[in-house]
């Protein structure tokens, strides 16, 4: 499935996309009048796709202005949530079945706000539950650790993010079509990163005996750290963490110790230039106290080589798409650590695929 992302990512553009470069989601479309008079968005969802909706919202907050929260799904509904027929609720969930997930819609909907679902398993509960939907076509996904739904879902959101933004009018349609030429191309550079692997997996075997991984992110990037330490936990039942990289001096630092390996998510040098400064020296800093740094980066970086233990490139991209390319290479890297460590990759313990109880 891992493998399978290049086509999956193109089959949730398939027919969302005109010739110009405009969206045309029709499924969204019987709900536009919420879409243009929402005026906050709750994202709400478990697992892999929380990763992914933590990275909508960079996307929705930009593109279209409208504030955005994300909430684990089982802790959405006790806390009592500010929600109101102006409240647009994203539910993302690969199954569909999710039983936190569905509960948070149903009191989502109870409270009066419109529910729009990103799905990947046609006509599942969640779909159907909701006032509108939009699938992911990832495919049938059947290993228990999300891959290829995660890629798609990320897709989904983008596109809603910037439909969002094409019928409130706060993105000039000639803005829309630059990141939509883009996301045309990501199934590409997807598989310019699958076949760039072999680096990576020799990696992931040598740390096989290791006991704790850290990864580290700002921005996207920070969603990106979370879900490769998931991957980590999910597949090879490692100790893995994911920080904002900004958190390290309140914390995290202390757990660095010499040859502990840490993963870098490195955003592009080319969009938010402070951002990348900014981790250039946490990379510096975890190096001084001994961290194995495995960096993942943009082609055409230099500054980080001279810190950077071990280099995984990934192809440019805007900023807020790079999670696309940079989850990729952690992907990889939990896949062949879980089977050197010999563990089922597909079945992991304890783990289910679909959880239909709270
Ligand atoms: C389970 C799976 C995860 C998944 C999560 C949410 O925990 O093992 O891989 O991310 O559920 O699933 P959903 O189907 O709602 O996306």
């Amino acid at each position: 499935e891992i493998a399978e992302q290049p086509k999956a990512v193109a089959d949730t553009l398939l027919g969302r996309i005109d010739t110009t470069g405009r969206l045309t989601l029709d499924e969204v479309r019987i709900p536009a009048a919420v879409l243009r008079e929402a005026d906050k968005v709750v994202v709400i969802a478990c697992g892999t796709a929380f990763h992914a909706g933590l990275i909508a919202k960079y996307a929705i907050e930009h593109w279209t202005r409208i504030p955005c929260e994300v909430e684990l799904a089982s802790e959405f509904r006790y806390r009592d949530p500010i929600l109101d027929r102006r409240t647009l609720v994203i539910a993302i969930s690969q199954s569909g079945e999710t039983m936190d997930t569905l509960m948070a819609l149903r009191h989502a909907r109870e409270q009066g706000a419109r529910v729009l679902a990103i799905c990947n398993t046609n006509g599942s509960t969640i779909p159907r539950e909701s006032d509108a939907v939009l699938y992911t076509h990832a495919g049938p996904e059947v290993a228990v650790a999300s891959t290829k739904a995660f890629l798609t879902q990320l897709v989904a959101c983008y596109l809603l993010a910037l439909y969002l933004g094409q019928v409130r009018g706060t993105k000039w349609g000639d803005e829309i079509q630059a990141v939509v030429r883009e996301l045309a191309r990501i199934g590409d550079e997807v598989e310019r990163v699958l076949e760039t692997m072999e680096p990576v997996r020799a990696l992931a075997r040598s740390l096989a005996h290791k006991d704790t991984v850290l990864f580290l992110g700002r921005h996207v990037g920070y969603p990106v750290a979370l879900e490769g330490a998931l991957k980590l936990k999910e597949l090879a039942y490692m100790h893995a963490e994911g920080f904002a990289a900004g958190e390290l001096k309140h914390g995290p630092i202390a757990l660095i110790e010499d040859d502990l390996p840490v993963v870098v998510v490195v955003p592009s040098p080319r969009g938010r230039s402070v951002l990348h400064d900014k981790i250039v020296s946490n990379i510096q800093e975890i190096r001084a106290r001994g961290a194995r740094t495995i960096v993942i980066a943009e082609e055409g970086d230099e500054s980080v080589a001279p810190y950077a233990d071990h280099l995984i490139r990934v192809p440019a991209t805007p900023t807020l798409l790079q999670p696309l390319v940079a989850t990729v290479p952690l992907q990889v890297f939990a896949c062949e650590l879980a089977t050197a460590r010999g563990n089922e990759v597909d079945q992991p313990r304890n783990l289910a695929k679909s959880v239909t109880v709270e």
